[in-house]
C-alpha cells in the first residue's frame, strides 16, 4: 500500500509517499518549513501543501511532537497550546480531503524500527529516542508498542527536566560540542536505564546520525544503535501507523 507519510517537526514538516510493504520512499521528500506561529490551522495548511506537491488524494498518516489519544492531543510541548484537545485528524481530514490518521511522533518512528529497522525481530524491552526539538521515547516489549509515553519531561536529579537539559535544541541553544552534550545525554541514559533496563537502545532524530561523536560518552548497559531510518523513521513510521488504522 502507498501512503502519504509526514512528519511535523518544530522546524520542518517533511513528508513522502511509503510503500508500507518495503518501508521505501517511493516519491522525493520534501521539506517545508514549520509555519510560524504553528496554530493547527496553519500546520494543516502545510500538510494540504504537501499532499498538493506529491498530487496525493489518498491516506495520510502524520507524526505529530504530542501525546495523542485516538486522534486528539493532550499535550502541546513545543508546538501552538491550541492544539490541546483538538482532534488534528478530523481539522487535518477536514482540509487535506483526505483521511488523516495522528499518532506521537516518536512512536511511529519506533514502529518503523521495529518493523525493518534496528529493533526488526527484537522481542525485547526496547527503548527509542528520538533527539531533535524535544525528547521523544517509545516503549516496546515483544513487539508491542507502549503508546505516548512521554519520557523526555522527567525530571532529572539535578532538578531539570530531561528535554531542556539534553535535546538537540538545548544543544543549539547552549552552543554545546558533541562531548558536552553526550555527558548530559548520558546522564539522561542512566536514568532511564535505571528505571525501565531495556534491552536495546535505539536511537533517533537529528543526532542519531551523528553517534560516533558522543558515542563513546555513553556508559549504559543496553547496547545502543542508530536508528536505521535516522531522522526518516518518523515519515515511514507514520504511514505504517495509518495502515494499521486503515486496516482495523
Ligand atoms: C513531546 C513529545 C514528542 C517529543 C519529540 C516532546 O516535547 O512532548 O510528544 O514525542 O517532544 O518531538
Amino acid at each position: 500500500m502507498h501512503i502519504l507519510g509526514v512528519d511535523i517537526g518544530g522546524s520542518g514538516i517533511k513528508g513522502a509517499i511509503v510503500d508500507t510493504v518495503t518501508g521505501e520512499l517511493v516519491s522525493e521528500r520534501i521539506r517545508i518549513e514549520t509555519p510560524q506561529p504553528a496554530t493547527p490551522e496553519a500546520v494543516g495548511l502545510t500538510v494540504k501543501d504537501l499532499a498538493q506537491r506529491h498530487a496525493w488524494t489518498g491516506p495520510i498518516g502524520i507524526g505529530f511532537p504530542a501525546a495523542i489519544q485516538h486522534g486528539i492531543a493532550r499535550t502541546a510541548a513545543n508546538v501552538d497550546k491550541t492544539f490541546i484537545g483538538l482532534s488534528i485528524a478530523e481539522l487535518f481530514s477536514s482540509q487535506t480531503g483526505c483521511p488523516v490518521y495522528v499518532a506521537n511522533d516518536a512512536d511511529v518512528a519506533g514502529i518503523a524500527e521495529m518493523r525493518f529497522g534496528a529493533g526488526k525481530a527484537n522481542t525485547g524491552v526496547v527503548l527509542i529516542v528520538t533527539i531533535g526539538t524535544g525528547l521523544g521515547t517509545a516503549l516496546f516489549t515483544n513487539g508491542q508498542l507502549l503508546p505516548n509515553t512521554e519520557l523526555g519531561h522527567i525530571y532529572l536529579d539535578n532538578g531539570i527536566e530531561a528535554e531542556r537539559f539534553a535535546s538537540e535544541a538545548t544543544k543549539n541553544a547552549e552552543e554545546l560540542k558533541w562531548k558536552q552534550w553526550g555527558v548530559r545525554f548520558n546522564h539522561y541514559l542512566s536514568t532511564m536505564e535505571a528505571l525501565l533496563w531495556p534491552d536495546l537502545v535505539i536511537l533517533g532524530g537529528g543526532a542519531s546520525a551523528k553517534l560516533e561523536k558522543f558515542a563513546e560518552l555513553l556508559t549504559i548497559q543496553a547496547p545502543i544503535v542508530a536508528a536505521r531510518f535516522l531522522n526518516q523513521a518518523g515519515i515511514v513510521g507514520a504511514a505504517l501507523y495509518a495502515e494499521t488504522q486503515i486496516k482495523n
